[in-house]
């Protein structure tokens, strides 16, 4: 076998936060694709990073997608003192996900297990840029995307590009433009090219990427084999300080570095 494959998670775990200057990451044994447990152990290992960041004051954004329903899932209450003055708020607002993966039921669910208070962004699916514009000129809506947009702390996850337009839905021609863009990666609803470039992004109010520059700490958790080449494009976009996933991206992304 070559040398990668028989290197500990720990050496792994070096090399990919050196490799990026990341603060932390860590990797959880097993292939998401393949292992429920691994999946399990990674929305673990992803609540118990948040938890080791949050201070009672945050403001947290939140993305959706199944790992995060998983991160809100392994949260535990935080003893002795629940955050009763932190904040829960979703990512960006109506991105197209089933209701259990939206961001705003992933935050009420996250909100609730460590006793913090949350908000929640309505707004429907795919509008088109003159209703944004007008959502927009509602005071309502103008305070609440502010509030999301003065998160301290982002914790999102990365899908496949392809399989989020799957998913969302979007209609063949703009699929057929992300694609021809080279996308691989998709996350806060925003789609990278394996180079780490925004190569489209899609129309919704909320966080903006200069929003995930500026925040203090982003955490992006991801796992399984088969997100390795998007995990990369998003460690290639370079904003990210805390990084959680599995062995089996682990093992395919330092192959590349
Ligand atoms: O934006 C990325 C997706 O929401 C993450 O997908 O459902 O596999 O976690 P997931």
């Amino acid at each position: 076998p070559l040398m990668e494959e028989l290197l500990g998670l720990s050496v792994l775990e070096d090399r990919i936060r050196e490799a990026y200057g990341l603060q932390q990451v860590v990797i959880v044994p097993g292939d998401s694709d393949t292992s429920a447990s691994t999946k399990q152990n990674l929305g673990r290992a992803g609540a118990r990073a948040l938890l080791s960041v949050m201070r009672d004051d945050d403001i947290v954004a939140v993305t959706g997608g199944f790992t995060l329903a998983e991160v809100a899932e392994q949260l535990s209450p935080t003893l002795p003192a629940p955050l009763r003055d932190a904040w829960f708020v979703p990512a960006r607002g109506g991105l197209g996900e089933n209701m259990e993966y939206q961001a705003n039921s992933i935050v009420s669910t996250m909100a609730k297990r460590v006793g913090a208070q949350y908000r929640l962004l309505h707004v429907p699916d795919l509008l088109r840029r003159d209703a944004y514009e007008l959502l927009y000129e509602d005071e309502n809506v103008r305070e609440i995307v502010e509030f999301i947009r003065r998160a301290r702390i982002i914790i999102h996850g990365i899908g496949d590009a392809m399989e989020m337009v799957r998913r969302r839905r979007l209609d063949p021609q703009l699929v057929e433009e992300i694609r021809g863009a080279g996308a691989v990666a998709e996350s806060f609803g925003h789609y990278f090219n394996a180079e780490g470039q925004t190569v489209h992004h899609m129309l919704t109010l909320g966080l903006q990427l200069e929003d995930i520059a500026n925040a203090e700490v982003v955490i992006g958790i991801a796992g399984g084999r088969s997100k390795a080449q998007s995990i990369h494009a998003v460690l290639k976009f370079g904003q990210e300080d805390i990084l959680v996933i599995d062995e089996a991206a682990a093992r395919e992304i330092v192959k590349e570095l």
